[in-house]
């Protein structure tokens, strides 16, 4: 089954599709199809936002494919869950992952260490050629530094210790990072879904 990532970002289509290797589906990008159509990320939640994301695709999607779309970001306890389905832009427009870590580190200061619970979130919402639609969740639970350390991986990563470890995500390095991060998680229900639905039948 072709599926079709409504994402205008080239690295995660790549990133997307190594994950897809195993499966009996193929993860193209949206460029294929002309690039990714503006969208609004205005759903106020990971699942309304992947949800919008994925609808884009549709009026270009071939006949017969699947959309397939992702929105994650982090949720901080003391904030009310910010920065959340704003992770991005936590810190303005355009988009700085610099510029958001060092607003987190500054919005965190004076947090005692047992109030500094977050938590990074990822939804993917498919939509199917005949009008079904499938949710994988994956959330990844920790806490926040409150100095940045580390230098692998992005955005927040320097910052967030997830539970069970005492180095953040920028630490710990992609190999670790990606056994328990809240994408990887998402990502292994897609896949048991995949492999269950899309499976040749056996003999
Ligand atoms: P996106 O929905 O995957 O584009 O992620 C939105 C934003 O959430 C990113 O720009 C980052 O600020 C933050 N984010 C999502 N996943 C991660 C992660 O694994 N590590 C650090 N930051 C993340």
């Amino acid at each position: 089954m072709r599926f079709f990532l409504a994402s205008g970002n080239p690295n995660k289509a790549r990133e997307f599709q190594a994950l897809a290797r195993a499966l009996p589906v193929q993860i193209a990008p949206a460029s294929e199809l002309g690039g990714m159509p503006p969208v609004e990320e205005s759903a106020g939640s990971f699942e309304g936002n992947a949800r919008l994301k994925a609808r884009a695709l549709l009026p270009v999607l071939p006949q017969g494919c699947w959309a397939l779309a992702d929105d994650s970001g982090l949720c901080v306890d003391a904030l009310g869950g910010l920065p959340g389905v704003d992770s991005a832009y936590y810190a303005g427009h355009p988009t700085d992952g610099a510029a958001n870590l060092a607003k987190l580190v500054s919005d965190m200061r004076g947090v005692e260490t047992p109030l500094r619970r977050a938590h990074f979130r990822c939804v993917l919402v498919a939509l199917g050629p005949a009008g079904q639609e499938r949710v994988f969740d994956g959330r990844c639970d920790g806490r926040l530094l409150e100095k940045p350390r580390g230098t692998s991986g992005f955005g927040y990563d320097p910052l967030f210790v997830p539970d069970g470890f005492d180095l953040s995500f920028a630490e710990l390095g992609d190999d670790v990072k990606n056994g328990l991060s809240h994408r990887s998680r998402a990502w292994a229900k897609f896949t048991a879904w995949a492999l269950s639905t899309f499976s040749p039948a056996r003999p």
